[in-house]
């Protein structure tokens, strides 16, 4: 409980400073950047935290982090891309028609939608700036509960969900 309440005061709060934007110069290429920018500043700030967290351990534990901290960096930018197909944005507006206007309590079906979609949608976004294999991996399994015998696929979920 604690913890969302934490959450919710940083989603509140965020910013992401001149530091943060120095990290970001390090960690990233200008067309990763390009992208990044392009998120909310609450998922840019919670990405930010997601890498700094992973780098920690791996400096800790003295691991390679650079393909896991540009995941970290870019593992949410699905939620970019996650917007409904065609033929569901076509019925969504046939369906608006019909019922006037009150199919607008469906918009909770895209939130769904990109909860379970982003992982796949980011890789996709990725594989079009020809981002190494491993980080496409990583992003496209950052919500994948079934892979447990992966050391830097865990710690990204650890840091994703306490962050
Ligand atoms: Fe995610
Ligand atoms: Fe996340």
């Amino acid at each position: 409980m604690f913890k969302r309440i934490k959450q919710f005061y940083n989603y509140m709060t965020a910013n992401v400073d001149a530091e943060d934007k120095m990290y970001l110069d390090k960690c990233l290429n200008t067309d990763e950047r390009n992208l990044f920018d392009k998120l909310s500043v609450h998922e840019q700030k919670h990405s930010i935290n997601v890498a700094k967290d992973v780098e920690n351990i791996c400096d800790k534990n003295s691991m390679n982090s650079s393909n896991l901290v540009k995941a970290a960096l870019m593992h949410d930018i699905g939620k970019l891309k996650a917007k409904m197909n065609i033929i569901e944005k076509s019925i969504i507006v046939i369906l608006d028609n019909i019922s006037k206007g009150r199919i607008k309590r469906f918009t909770k079906l895209e939130k769904i939608y990109v909860y379970y979609n982003h992982p796949d949608d980011g890789a996709k976004i990725l594989e079009e700036l020809n981002e190494n294999s491993r980080i496409l991996y990583l992003i496209r399994n950052h919500h994948n509960k079934s892979i447990k015998d992966d050391l830097e696929l865990s710690i990204l979920k650890i840091c994703d969900d306490r962050n």
